[in-house]
């Protein structure tokens, strides 16, 4: 009706509302149709609270007795459930908390953004690059046990690799067809990239730091010499372990953000949208596809039951739906089974004294670390507070399987030892700790799902239709793996393809809508 100009005709006319940015309207009803939605995750609770608008009858299973699934943060009377563990009680102070699972949120994760705004969810900047940080290169080189300020190595570094390239290019060693003039413009970039001094040389500067301050008076400060960029290598300080999580990676960029009060508030916002949809304590226990429809088994509190709907949207992590009864076809039965997630944990440390900032000037950002640690997290709130909590580890992989290994008091007590050779605070200023190991945690099983350019093929894939009326739907069938920005595209993407079908339209829904 509104083809051609007819619509630009209206808005100009003032007959119109202008859409809202990331408006998404399914044109058409659905109602009469029921949808079974499996997990009350981000994903789950978004296509409900998305079907519901245009009119499906929708419920959510979610075998937990909390909405949110990764979208949780750890304060006081947080329970965890760990496959082999027992169960942890958080015992944090009452205000403070820390994000057990996503933290941080990307500037162009336009549609996380969205639904923050759309759900009323508060957002302060995340500081995730502090040059205040340290590296600590544990037991590796001249340089090893040295905490050493992020600052000092970047600048450092920088400097040595501009130096050499200005050296190749003023020896005529550098392959390449550039002009004169283009070289010579070359170098004085590299002389200001490198902050090297007037003959074209490394000397330490400023931009490291100070080891005496400036002030008034005769205090002109004092800047230490420069590592030599020997020890920097031999003590791995351009490894990965350092160089792999920096503010280059495209979605670590600055500015990001997180929910004030604790990322689970905008699972606990969304949770309120689809509440009278979601039963809680419900593990799904078969899923079968009907000639039409879906039939889903379930055991709540009561006992077993069972739910039939038109369709079905699971969005159950994969390690967990690979022990889930079903009638999938064999290729998606391989799939679910083949499917990789990455092992990672944290620990939330609290302590009573906030001596990262009082004592260390270290307001938010990362420490980097090559031990079982790999990261320190300082937090981006209440600045200069009290107490507060540090993220005493986050990790993956071999170094996550090898701590999510330890009972759950030798996690702590590796926290603590190796936190405290670069903090010799902690011993004072603990309290308590609550970890959470996800590929050990019941009802995950995994941090996220990670691909090879193979398994894109395979697994993907072959999740990415509908098996008959069951649909798969979540972080993991996205390029966006370990974002809520995964659960929020995946879930509009699934509620379209739904709405697509129940109407006979094509699919609207673009794949790509959270870029500008
Ligand atoms: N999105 C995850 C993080 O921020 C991987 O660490």
């Amino acid at each position: 009706m509104l083809a051609g100009g007819a619509y630009p005709a209206l808005l100009a006319l003032g007959m119109l509302k202008p859409a809202p940015a990331h408006a998404f309207n399914l044109e058409g009803s659905g109602a009469g149709k029921k949808v079974i939605i499996l997990g009350g995750g981000l994903a789950g609770m978004t296509t409900a609270y998305e079907l519901s608008k245009a009119g499906y009858n929708c419920t959510i299973l979610e075998a937990r007795e909390r909405a949110g699934g990764r979208c949780w943060s750890i304060r006081k009377n947080s329970i965890s459930n760990e496959i082999g563990a027992p169960i942890q009680k958080a015992v944090f102070d009452d205000g403070l908390y820390f994000n057990a699972g996503p933290s941080r949120i990307p500037h162009h994760h336009k549609l996380t953004l969205h639904y923050c705004k759309e759900l009323g969810v508060p957002l302060e900047v995340y500081n995730n690059v502090n040059e205040a940080a340290y590296y600590f290169s544990e037991g590796k080189g001249p340089l090893s046990n040295k905490k050493i300020r992020i600052r000092e190595i970047q600048n450092d570094v920088r400097g040595y690799m501009s130096e050499m390239l200005v050296k190749a290019i003023d020896h005529g060693q550098l392959d390449s067809n550039l002009t004169k003039e283009d070289t010579e413009k070359i170098i004085e970039y590299l002389r200001a990239e490198g902050g090297l001094d007037i003959d074209k040389l490394y000397k330490a500067s400023d931009r490291r730091g100070y080891t005496e301050s400036p002030g008034a008076g005769l205090l002109s400060g004092k800047v230490a010499d420069a590592y030599k960029l020997q020890d920097m290598l031999q003590s791995g300080l351009m490894d990965p372990d350092f160089y792999n999580v920096s503010q280059y990676v495209y979605e670590l960029q600055t500015t990001m953000f997180q929910a004030v009060g604790g990322m689970d508030k905008i699972a606990q916002a969304m949770h309120k949208k689809v509440d009278s949809m979601l039963k809680l304590n419900t593990e799904v226990t078969s899923i079968q596809n009907l000639a039409e429809g879906v039939k889903v088994v379930y055991k709540d509190l009561q006992g077993t039951k069972e739910i039939t709907g038109d369709y079905c949207v699971c969005t159950l992590p994969l390690p967990v739906l690979s022990n889930v009864n079903n009638n999938f076809s064999s290729d998606v039965s391989r799939a679910i089974d083949y499917a990789t997630y990455i092992k990672t944990g944290k620990i939330g440390l609290q302590f009573k004294r906030r001596f990262w900032e009082e004592d260390e000037m270290i307001y938010g950002g990362i420490t980097h670390t090559n031990n079982e640690l790999t990261q320190i997290f300082y937090p981006n709130n209440n600045y200069l507070g009290k107490k507060g909590i540090l993220l005493g580890y986050y990790n993956f992989n071999d170094k996550a399987k090898q701590v999510g290994d330890l009972s759950i008091s030798k996690r702590e007590k590796l926290a603590l030892t190796k936190g405290a050779l670069i903090h010799p605070q902690y011993p004072k200023e603990f309290e308590n700790s609550f970890s959470v190991s996800w590929h050990k945690v019941k009802y995950n099983e995994g941090g996220w799902a990670v691909y090879t350019n193979e398994t894109r093929k395979t697994v993907y894939e072959a999740l990415l239709k509908p098996e008959k009326q069951v649909y798969f739907a979540g972080e993991h069938l996205t390029y966006l793996n370990a974002w809520m920005a995964g659960a929020f595209e995946s879930a509009r993407s699934t509620a379209a393809a739904i709405h697509a079908r129940a109407n006979e339209q094509r699919t609207a829904y673009p794949a790509t809508s959270s870029k500008s």
